[in-house]
């Protein structure tokens, strides 16, 4: 083997030592359950929702996240087997629609599992288990956001209210864990609350303090938001 072979060869396991080390170290140490409040999600969207939206926080995503560090994405190339969802499509377009385009439903439950599903093992088994687990977490579990605020006395009804409200009536679902929030301004002058995320460990048994966006970034939300 001549030098340039050599080189080749060194430079070829080199590849595949940094390759297999990155993806065994992007892990993820807990869960990111977001729900999204259906009405914001159309107001904050460039184009508008052709149907109408619900009154409802419901599903974004379950998402493996860490601490400290990027949080994983598509660790593993392998596409929903979606002729398997069968009795749970009509739960699931009901706790996790596609806000955006309601007849897509089943397309946004694909695009989630490929980006964030996929990256959830051991703790989600495969496709089908990280369907389960969501309808496990929002209707058995009771991990419901619109359901926690009512609980608290607080039902959407597009004023604003003071976040530390809104934070304190999350906390009484949720073991008095921190949720993170996601504002957006809309048309106006006012905030709307986007989103609401509860946060669970890496097993997903229990609830933990969400990490906090770092001071400045997009979509924090101000001490009054409307909902
Ligand atoms: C909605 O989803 C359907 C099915 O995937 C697609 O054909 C259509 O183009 C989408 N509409 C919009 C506005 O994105
Ligand atoms: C979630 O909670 C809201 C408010 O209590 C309720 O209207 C809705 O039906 C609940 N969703 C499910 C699937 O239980
Ligand atoms: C909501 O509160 C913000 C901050 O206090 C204020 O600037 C805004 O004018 C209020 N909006 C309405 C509609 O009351």
């Amino acid at each position: 083997m001549g030098i340039t072979g050599m080189i080749y060869m060194f430079t070829m396991v080199f590849s595949l030592i940094v390759l297999i080390l990155s993806s065994s170290t992007v892990g993820y140490d807990y869960f990111q359950f977001t729900q999204q409040y259906q009405p914001a999600v159309c107001n904050s969207n460039p184009t508008p929702c052709n149907d109408p939206p619900e009154k409802l926080f419901t599903v974004h995503g379950l998402w493996p996240s860490n601490k400290n560090g990027p949080d994983p994405e598509k660790c593993k190339n392998i596409q929903m087997n979606s002729q398997k969802i069968g009795n749970m499509a009509a739960q699931l377009e009901i706790i996790w629609p596609n806000v955006l385009n309601r007849t897509d439903h089943v397309g946004f439950w694909e695009r989630e599992w490929l980006k964030h599903g996929t990256c959830g093992y051991p703790t989600i088994r495969d496709d089908m288990h990280y369907l389960k687990t969501v309808i496990k977490m929002y209707i058995t579990q009771k991990q419901n956001v619109s359901a926690i605020l009512a609980k608290a006395m607080i039902q959407p009804n597009g004023q604003n209210r003071s976040l530390v409200d809104i934070e304190n009536a999350i906390r009484s679902g949720t073991n008095n864990m921190k949720p993170k929030f996601k504002c957006q301004k809309n048309t106006r002058t006012t905030t709307e609350l986007v989103e609401v995320t509860l946060c669970r460990d890496r097993d997903l048994t229990k609830f933990i303090n969400c990490p906090q966006p770092p001071q400045g970034s997009r979509y924090l939300c101000p001490a009054d938001v409307q909902y």
